[in-house]
């Protein structure tokens, strides 16, 4: 069995032993160790502060006697992931009293902290690894390390990387390894198949449209589809971003790599459902074929959508992927998608906005956020709202006028294209760490993943 890189099962030498003290426990620690040793931590200013770590030093001249970590206490996550992020390139050991410590979410955290984008550039820091012992549990810690890791990934590559073609290639690549069935279909093909959305956004690109398509799992089992956003650059088309708008903008296919890396976790542990994952792929780009303000374009569904700003292309995009994923009436339905500058301002970057047309889905992934600190909160489909979208010329309008609760009105459009009695949650997130958290650094990140995987996890494993 090969696990991350980060962790150890044969530990060559003996590990500097990490021990985690918080607020509380701080005190005693100090008060059981001897006098000299207490005297030298005093003096340092540690505090136990979440993160900060302080190395004991040898009494002579060799091995560091062990490590303090501030922790916020037994399930905390991200305080290890700070750790394996900076303490000098050695292997570790996670120390302190067994109860003191959830040893599950400690080395998860390491897991996650450990991450690097080294794709451009070679790291310059060997990975420090935590000595563990292999088990069933540290593989399906790994799962979701790899999983987050994927989502990540996926984000930081910049456009020029990660075009709808290298999307689908990333796409299938992942199918393959588990034996999932990968069908992608691209440019003019999307019109024969009935995805005009799809192709009018993606349309003006030199990089063609495209929708992917996997599927896994027997097919009598519980059908859960994922659905992700996969704006591989956002310019907001002839609708034109500012440039401080558009600089993110390779991080809007951050819900189909949400989609992706949920995809695997759940192949990877085996649930038991029929998986399938859906993810419109395009660049929303500018060129004399783009669609255009006040356009009228026909959906998958029948619906015609008027088009009142360019910029709202990943909901136009969605509507399509979800008329195709409420066709084979799944009992789930998830789609993450970076939807709106409006759920940010509502919340922040941090915490996933949800919206669910169903208060059970709705509370179990909650329960599910809570038991993995996962954060998400749940808005509103506030139905009244929907006048915001109306046109003078067509079924729905995909912006309108009104700039009042945009993330609502954003999800609102989304259920339009939802089957009846299908169980559905949207998930608009950030995908993205604008500044460093403790454990997590600047750049694309994992939000509402691992919450949904949970949710799923309690329903469906074997
Ligand atoms: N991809 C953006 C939303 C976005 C912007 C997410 C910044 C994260 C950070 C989306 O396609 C968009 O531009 N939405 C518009 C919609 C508006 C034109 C109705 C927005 O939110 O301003
Ligand atoms: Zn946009
Ligand atoms: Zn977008």
């Amino acid at each position: 069995m090969v696990f991350l890189d980060c962790f150890t099962t044969e530990a060559q030498e003996q590990p500097v032993e990490i021990t985690p003290v918080n607020k509380d426990t701080f005190s005693d620690w100090l008060t059981s160790q001897s006098g000299q040793l207490a005297n030298w931590v005093k003096k340092t200013g540690f505090y136990a502060e979440p993160g900060k770590s302080l190395i004991l030093p040898p009494e002579d001249g060799g091995k560091p006697l062990g490590v303090l970590l501030g922790t916020v206490g037994k399930n905390d996550i991200w305080s290890w992931g700070e750790a394996a992020e900076h303490l000098a390139s050695a292997t570790y050991s996670i120390g302190g009293k067994p109860n003191d410590t959830d040893l599950d979410n400690a080395t998860l955290g390491w897991a996650l902290g450990s991450y690097a984008f080294n794709r451009y550039r070679q790291s310059k820091k060997t990975v420090s690894k935590l000595a563990v012992a292999a088990s069933p549990t540290l593989t399906a810690i790994s799962n979701t390390a790899q999983a987050v890791y994927l989502t990540r990934d996926l984000i930081n590559t910049p456009a020029s990387d990660m075009g709808p073609g290298e999307l689908a290639a990333c796409a299938k690549d992942t199918a393959d390894r588990f034996n999932a069935v990968c069908k992608v279909i691209t440019g003019n093909d999307l019109l024969r198949d009935n995805y005009p959305m799809v192709h009018a956004v993606g349309r003006a690109s030199t990089r063609a449209p495209r929708l992917i398509d996997i599927t896994w799992g027997k097919p009598d089992r519980p059908k859960v589809t994922l659905v992700g956003k996969g704006v591989c650059f956002d310019t907001g088309g002839l609708d034109l971003k500012p440039s401080s708008g558009m600089l993110m903008m390779k991080k809007d296919m951050g819900g189909a790599a949400h989609a992706l890396g949920l995809g695997q976790l759940i192949m990877a542990n085996r649930l038991n459902i029929r998986l399938r994952i859906l993810i419109p792929a395009v660049e929303n780009s500018v060129s004399g074929d783009a669609f255009r303000p006040m356009d009228v374009l026909k959906t998958r569904d029948g619906m015609s959508v008027e088009i009142g700003n360019t910029d709202a292309e990943g909901r136009l995009i969605l509507g399509d992927a979800l008329t195709e994923a409420s066709a084979e009436k799944p009992d789930i339905v998830i789609n993450f998608a970076t939807l709106t500058g409006a759920a940010r301002i509502a919340l922040g970057p941090d915490l996933a906005v949800m919206f669910s047309n169903n208060d059970t889905l709705a509370k179990d992934i909650e329960v599910g956020a809570d038991q993995c600190d996962d954060p998400v909160w749940r808005l509103p489909l506030w139905k009244p709202y929907r006048r915001f979208l109306d046109s003078k010329i067509a079924d729905i309008n995909n912006a309108g006028q009104s700039r009042f609760a945009g993330a609502i009105t954003a999800a609102l459009f989304l259920e339009e294209f939802v089957g009846d009695n299908i169980a559905w949650a949207h998930f608009d997130i950030y995908g993205w760490n604008p500044i460093k958290r403790i454990g997590r650094s600047v750049g694309g990140e994992a939000m509402g993943l691992r919450a949904v995987y949970a949710m799923l996890e309690k329903k469906y494993s074997k």
